[in-house]
């Protein structure tokens, strides 16, 4: 049987012909969800983007008809492209696992999501999570966002791996 290596060295290529001279982050998203999702079989398998924040630019209760601009600038993560059941919209700079990788700016790997404090639980299935963030530059512009069914579901292997596929997203 196909060790877990061996099943992500496969997909590479696949990855990055799917990045190949397409220029859409959205697109590229919705495939590598698409692919990640349906050879692992993984529980929930997608991307938030750095996006601004919901009512930032909005009107004011106390200035009827002016706009406040006061939050302008303010980012969040929002939705992109996923496989699974239906996940939470937003999620705040530093907030739950995702919000974590954002602000820390590394891979967080969590065996056990009861474990981690601050986790935010989209479904009551999800046992254990990996969240990459996405860099363009120097800048998180979104996290890979996979959640299991199983405890401990994912090692070093997967961290190396999905973070070569997470930098193939932002390669032109
Ligand atoms: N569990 C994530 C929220 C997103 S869902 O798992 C799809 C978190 O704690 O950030």
């Amino acid at each position: 049987m196909e060790s877990k290596e061996q099943r992500y060295e496969r997909l590479l290529p696949q990855v990055a012909a799917l990045c190949d001279g397409e220029s859409d982050l959205i697109a590229k998203m919705a495939n590598i969800s698409a692919l990640l999702h349906q050879e692992f079989g993984f529980w929930w398998t997608g991307f938030y983007r750095v996006a601004p924040a919901c009512g930032v630019i909005r009107k004011s209760s106390e200035n009827d008809g002016l706009m406040d601009y006061s939050e302008a600038g303010r980012n969040e993560l929002v939705l992109g492209p996923f496989q699974g059941p239906l996940a939470c919209v937003r999620i705040g700079y530093g907030k739950g696992v995702c919000g974590t990788a954002w602000k820390e700016r590394r891979t967080v790997v969590v065996p056990n999501v009861e474990q981690f404090p601050g986790h935010i639980a989209c479904s009551s299935e999800s046992r254990s999570e990996i969240v990459v963030p996405v860099f363009q530059g120097d800048e998180v512009v979104a996290v890979l966002d996979i959640d299991s069914r199983d405890l401990n579901t994912f090692d070093e292997v997967d961290v190396c791996w999905l973070e070569r596929i997470a930098a193939l997203l932002t390669t032109d």
